[in-house]
């Protein structure tokens, strides 16, 4: 066995009624796995519409304009979600966080193990490593689920302080509180699209296996194909991460589709 001592690879422990402790911590397990399950679709969700939202800079900046102005007007959906999607994120951490392998000599060995498997072949054959590996989908995607969301973690923490930030004060050098097109442009342009393309093809890769995951859990090979599933994720992450690199672009001020006109919409400029 590999000596990753996670929740992916339980003690069968067989017999004991309601009140043993096998059954409540199966119990605990399954609500764990249920918070985290809910918690992930919530935030994929949220990112879906996000990324969307972000790319309307796609069509000039006056379009952007006016969406961050409606985020924020006449309801307050911007500080709204600031304060709910961080509650999420943190949810989600928490309870999907008990499956990266803790200790320092683990992570090595699922680092070990992700080159491994990278260099495995397809069949059982691995003579200079000390454990019997071949290429299997599964353990790569969740490999790289895990660092994926290490990535996200502290990335996207450090973006949801900034947007908040902005959203309540006006950080010291804008002329009032909340989003703009012109702050959000000013950031991505002075540096911060390094942490947007990393951030955007982190969060979508690790949505993407994330959904895919979750079909194979609680759907898939019932009435939803496996294969249909990873068919479906594939074509989400890829179409996020090129509206993710065009939307950076955009925001840096280096591409634009087309001006849609917004008129009378355009309320501050
Ligand atoms: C409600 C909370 C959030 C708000 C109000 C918000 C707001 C914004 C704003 C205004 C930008 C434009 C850049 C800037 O102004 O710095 C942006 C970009 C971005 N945000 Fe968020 N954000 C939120 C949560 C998140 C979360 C949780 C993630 C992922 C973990 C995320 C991922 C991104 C990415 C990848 C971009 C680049 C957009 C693109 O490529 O088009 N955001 N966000």
């Amino acid at each position: 066995m590999n000596n990753i001592k996670t929740e992916l690879y339980p003690q069968a422990i067989r017999g004991g009624g309601k009140k043993s402790e096998a059954y409540k911590k199966a119990r605990r397990a399954l609500i764990a796995e249920l918070i985290s399950g809910v918690t992930g679709l919530l935030l994929a969700g949220f990112i879906f519409g996000h990324l969307i939202l972000e790319g309307t800079m796609l069509f000039g900046k006056d379009l952007y304009e006016v969406v961050a102005y409606y985020m924020e007007h006449p309801l307050p959906l911007a500080q709204i979600s600031a304060f709910s999607i961080g509650i999420l994120f943190f949810v989600h951490f928490v309870y999907a966080s008990r499956k990266i392998p803790a200790r320092l000599y683990e992570r090595k060995r699922m680092m070990e193990i992700g080159l491994s498997i990278k260099k495995a072949k397809k069949r059982w054959s691995q003579p200079k490593s000390d454990i019997m590996l071949r290429r299997h989908r599964e353990t790569s995607l969740w490999i790289w689920q895990v660092r994926t969301g290490m990535i996200v973690l502290a990335c996207g923490a450090f973006h949801l302080f900034l947007v908040t930030w902005n959203i309540f004060t006006d950080m010291g050098y804008a002329d009032a509180s909340g989003l703009t097109a012109k702050i959000a442009s000013s950031r991505v342009e002075s540096g911060l699209w390094i942490l947007y393309l990393v951030l955007g093809i982190s969060v979508v890769a690790h949505l993407a296996i994330g959904l895919y995951r979750l079909a194979v859990k609680w759907i898939s090979d019932t009435w939803f194909n496996r294969r249909w599933a990873y068919l479906l994720c594939t074509v989400i992450f890829w179409f996020y991460v090129i509206l993710c690199i065009a939307g950076v672009a955009a925001l840096a001020g280096k591409l634009t589709l087309i001006e849609i006109p917004v008129g009378d919409l355009l309320i501050r400029s």
